[in-house]
């Protein structure tokens, strides 16, 4: 497919999925894309993101405002939702259908991966708006002292996330245990979920609380990786001053626990520590790979992460890399039966965070393949959800807005 071809692709999906107007609720204008008009009818958290990456190829405004929109959202308290219904007309049943953390009928009470001030950096590098970059900065901030002062208890560096979703890999099985799964389907998942969420009730909205319930309690090495990579954002944008330093020094923090308390040197991967007992989950899936998105990962690690398991031909370099879960995993289910999500097929946003990891560690040849098999995936199913790693099939959401970022491939 060519770079024409692929814009206009990509056009025609976040001008459908754009919404814009002014919340009957809060009174405030807002203007984003969806994920994808029937199944995420609102505004998602790290999705938005991606969306605004996306949109620094087409429209630099439309990126902005996407990113404004997403920070308009910005609790008092810091705290920036994981979906924002600002149109709930557009789907009344969507809560019906599914079940959300809420502590308001508009917004969720959860998180999701914090790659927010990289966006923001992207924006203001493509844009050059100064006045952007200045009203970002303190919401920015703000974002980033309240997860560190709310979701991490233990003060080690690495934050923790309260149910599955704020990991943005719903499904995947490296929580089945801590979830107590007993069938290995959405429905399953969705039950063990309504244990947790039911003893969340009376705390809902309490994060400290609710992590020191210990009921499911997930210092997620994805998150993580990506909580340090928006620091050095955020550092960055923040110029010569304290507060770069602050967050700089946070980065390092996080980067060295990840090294001490997740590393597990006998596999040769990164493992999510689950409970206030901190135990090593042992199970190998894409977010064992994602400290490679930090540049200052030591090279050892970089070498045995690539050689052992992205290269590894059993495990994650399929014909469409990189699956979200090794092929070698029993639970690896390359076709993601009715929902059951992260638990096999390969995504765009991981393989945007992953081939420009890989190309920065210099591994130039194994980035260009994984690019290349996006684009051939797009090409043969269009921008889908997922797609199936042996064959590039397209599956789940059609005209998915976040795998616009083949744009930015
Ligand atoms: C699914 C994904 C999550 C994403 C959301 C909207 O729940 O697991 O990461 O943000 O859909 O696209």
């Amino acid at each position: 497919m060519d770079r024409p071809e692929l814009e206009d692709g990509a056009r025609k999906i976040l001008l459908t999925n754009l919404r814009r107007g002014t919340a009957d609720w809060n009174g405030k204008e807002f203007s984003f894309v969806v994920p994808s008009l029937r199944g995420y009818p609102f505004q998602w958290f790290w999705d938005s993101c991606f969306h605004a990456i996306a949109l620094t190829h087409l429209d630099l405004d439309q990126a902005k405002a996407e990113l404004t929109t997403l920070m308009s959202s910005a609790l008092p308290n810091g705290f920036i939702p994981h979906i924002i219904f600002w149109e709930m007309d557009k789907q009344p049943d969507f809560l019906a259908r599914n079940i959300v953390g809420m502590t308001s009928p508009n917004y969720s009470a959860t998180m999701q991966p914090p790659i927010i001030a990289y966006a923001v950096e992207r924006v203001f590098q493509a844009t050059g708006d100064e006045e952007f970059k200045q009203k970002a900065l303190p919401v920015l901030t703000a974002y980033y002292r309240w997860l560190r002062l709310n979701r991490d208890p233990d003060d080690d560096g690495l934050i923790a996330v309260i149910q599955p979703e704020e990991a943005g890999t719903d499904c995947s099985p490296k929580y089945d245990e801590a979830l107590g799964l007993e069938e290995l389907s959405n429905q399953g998942f969705i039950a063990a979920l309504r244990k947790v969420y039911a003893a969340y009730e009376p705390m809902r909205g309490d994060d400290r609380r609710i992590l020191a319930a210990d009921i499911f309690h997930f210092e997620d090495v994805l998150v993580n990786s990506i909580y340090c990579f928006g620091m050095r954002s955020l550092a960055r944008l923040l110029g010569d001053s304290p507060e770069a330093t602050e967050f700089n020094r946070e980065a390092d923090r996080t980067l060295n626990a990840l090294l001490t308390k997740c590393w597990d040197e006998e596999t040769g991967a990164f493992f999510d520590l689950s409970g206030v007992a901190e135990t090593q989950v042992k199970v190998v899936t894409i977010s064992s790979l994602m400290p490679l998105i930090l540049d200052d990962l030591p090279r050892p690690i970089v070498e045995r992460l690539v050689n052992r398991w992205v290269t590894s031909t059993k495990d994650f370099w399929l014909p469409y890399p990189l699956p979200s879960v090794p092929a070698s995993d029993p639970k690896f289910m390359p076709g993601n039966p009715r929902g059951f999500i992260w638990r096999g097929p390969t995504w765009v946003n991981t393989n945007w965070f992953l081939s420009h990891a890989l190309r920065r560690h210099g591994y130039a040849g194994l980035a260009d393949t994984i690019v290349t098999k996006t684009m051939e995936a797009i090409e043969k199913s269009g921008y889908r959800e997922y797609y199936e790693p042996y064959t590039g099939e397209g599956l789940g959401a059609s005209n998915f807005g976040w795998s616009t970022l083949a744009l930015d491939l």
